[in-house]
């Protein structure tokens, strides 16, 4: 028996989350010391096997998705703290066993360990687990010079702006605010986590972010997998609620963002949730395009129409590529459009802010057709930035070509940054809330998405050959603007790094 300071219970544990991020993550932890001795992990889930099997479980997937290499030696301490608890969620008697299982591994009263749920489960169960955890003693608010008690989940946090209402006033029934830890994993991403520094903490930058300079601003979220093992899940969800609602919005909030006070979590957040609110109150004029994807060649391969990929409803009209323009209502952003797109079976997978400035107001070379500056952030894959800007090529007439300034992350900082999740699992250990989401940021989230969601109703949607950018009235979108998508495209420093 040992003395237990922190149990992490993770709700889940035979799926595809807990075995490709969470325990990977764990070991990552591990190799860096960063759990305390006393930390026990104990794995629930409805299949029926013991501790040990878990353990040659957990290992296995350790070994195979870590995207370090395994030191034995620090694999066997860390699956020295896994535990596995059998549990059918639904049977509310069966939480009282778990108490009791937590006092039997750490010779402690369940409520007087530090607890961490982390819920890796489908959306429609959790506040059916966390009521039940409450009514085992569990879960409780939280009180002073009490052990910390969290929850923590990933999206989807809801599948409307209704149902996340429901969702989130459930768990308020039984927890704070301050314990609710609701994961994007964007957020954790070294690019993403870098946007503040790069707006803020550079004076080159910082003056030119706004209407006066930025002619439009592009958002790209581009994968190239299909639907996957998640066909189920995916058919009812699309594109708009699997990342628009989410990581796209959270992207957009933090490009657009006025600076905050301070670099608190509830600052900059505040400033987050005023873009959404402001975007929430200019409405949706309707722009935008849906489509899905049928068969074609994705990185060389043949793949299936999306229409005969496994657990898709016949005849689906789910839509697996969005591109959309929003306008801010407000001083900063008026007249600049934001154009956004995500898809499944694109041609490259990459996720991409671009800022698109102004041409200089003086026009003294517009003969030799200078184009606009821009600045790609690339959040992945070639994490970094590139400025492009016109300069003249050698000669005696003034021809102007399009150059390139990079800034290649892995290049300057290293290969190992952590993954999203290594950071995530710190964080909420560490009761920092700063990359989690808010409830506000999720709520109008969904005010801006759910208006979108009865627009697409309306929509053709328009089935586009996987492995291209997408449908054609995607393009046909930003060209009536008088401008164009701009294509991602593998750096100069991609070869450097042997990519
Ligand atoms: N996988 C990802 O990369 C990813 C990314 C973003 C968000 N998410 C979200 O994270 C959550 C988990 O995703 P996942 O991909 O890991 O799902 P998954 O592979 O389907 O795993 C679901 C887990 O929940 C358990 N479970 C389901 N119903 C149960 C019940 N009634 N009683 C006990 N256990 C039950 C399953 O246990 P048994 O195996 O014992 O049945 C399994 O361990 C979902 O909400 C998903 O949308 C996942």
């Amino acid at each position: 028996m040992k003395e237990c300071n922190c149990v992490f219970l993770i709700f889940g544990a035979t799926g595809d989350l807990a075995h490709r991020k969470l325990l990977p993550a764990f070991y990552f932890m591990e190799r860096e010391n960063q759990l305390k001795d006393s930390l026990s992990i104990v794995c629930i889930a409805r299949k029926e096997k013991t501790t040990e099997q878990y353990r040659k479980e957990a290992s296995d997937s350790i070994r195979k998705f870590s995207r370090i290499k395994v030191d034995e030696r620090l694999l066997e301490k860390l699956v020295s703290r896994i535990y596995y608890h059998r549990l059918e969620f639904s049977d509310k008697k069966g939480y009282a066993g778990l108490s009791r299982f937590i006092e039997k591994i750490s010779g402690q009263k369940s409520g007087n360990c530090e607890r961490i749920f982390c819920l890796a489960v489908p959306y429609s169960l959790i506040s059916h687990v966390l009521g039940s955890l409450k009514n085992a003693g569990l879960a409780e608010r939280q009180k002073k010079g009490k052990p910390y008690c969290r929850i923590m989940f990933e999206k989807p946090f809801g599948h409307d702006l209704k149902s996340a209402k429901e969702l989130n006033s459930s768990i308020m029934n039984v927890l704070d605010e301050k314990q609710i830890y609701r994961i994007d994993h964007y957020m954790a991403k070294e690019l993403v986590q870098n946007l503040l520094v790069l707006r803020f903490a550079n004076s080159i930058f910082e003056p030119l972010w706004n209407r006066d300079y930025i002619d439009h601003i592009q958002i790209t979220v581009a994968e190239t997998l299909g639907v996957e093992s998640r066909g189920e899940y995916y058919d009812k969800a699309g594109a708009l609620r699997d990342v628009m609602q989410n990581h796209m919005m959270q992207l957009l909030s933090l490009v657009a963002m006025g600076a905050p006070k301070s670099i608190d979590a509830d600052d900059v957040k505040n400033e987050k949730v005023k873009v959404l609110k402001s975007i929430a109150k200019s409405g949706f004029s309707g722009n935008m395009a849906i489509g899905q994807y049928g068969e074609g060649i994705v990185e060389g391969k043949k793949v299936a129409a999306y229409a005969s990929e496994p657990e898709i409803r016949k005849n689906s009209g789910t839509e697996t590529y969005a591109a959309l323009k929003l306008g801010i209502a407000s001083k900063m952003w008026k007249n600049v459009p934001f154009y956004l797109r995500t898809g499944k079976r694109l041609k490259d997978k990459s996720t991409e802010i671009i800022i698109v400035y102004k041409h200089t107001p003086f026009g003294l070379f517009s003969k030799a057709s200078p184009e606009k500056n821009m600045m790609v952030i690339r959040v992945q894959p070639y994490e970094g930035i590139t400025l492009q800007f016109n300069a003249k090529v050698p000669g005696n007439k003034v021809i102007i070509d399009n150059v390139e300034m990079d800034f290649c992350h892995e290049c300057k900082f290293g290969p190992n940054s952590p993954e999203a999740y290594e950071r995530l699992l710190y964080d909420v250990m560490a009761g920092d809330q700063t990359l989690f989401t808010r409830w506000d940021e999720v709520e109008n989230a969904w005010k801006i998405v759910d208006v979108i969601l009865k627009n697409i109703k309306k929509l053709k949607l328009h089935i586009y050959e996987a492995g291209t950018w997408g449908p054609k009235e995607a393009d046909k979108l930003i060209a009536k603007d008088g401008r164009k998508w701009v294509e991602p495209k593998r750096p100069a420093y991609a070869e450097q790094l042997g990519k």
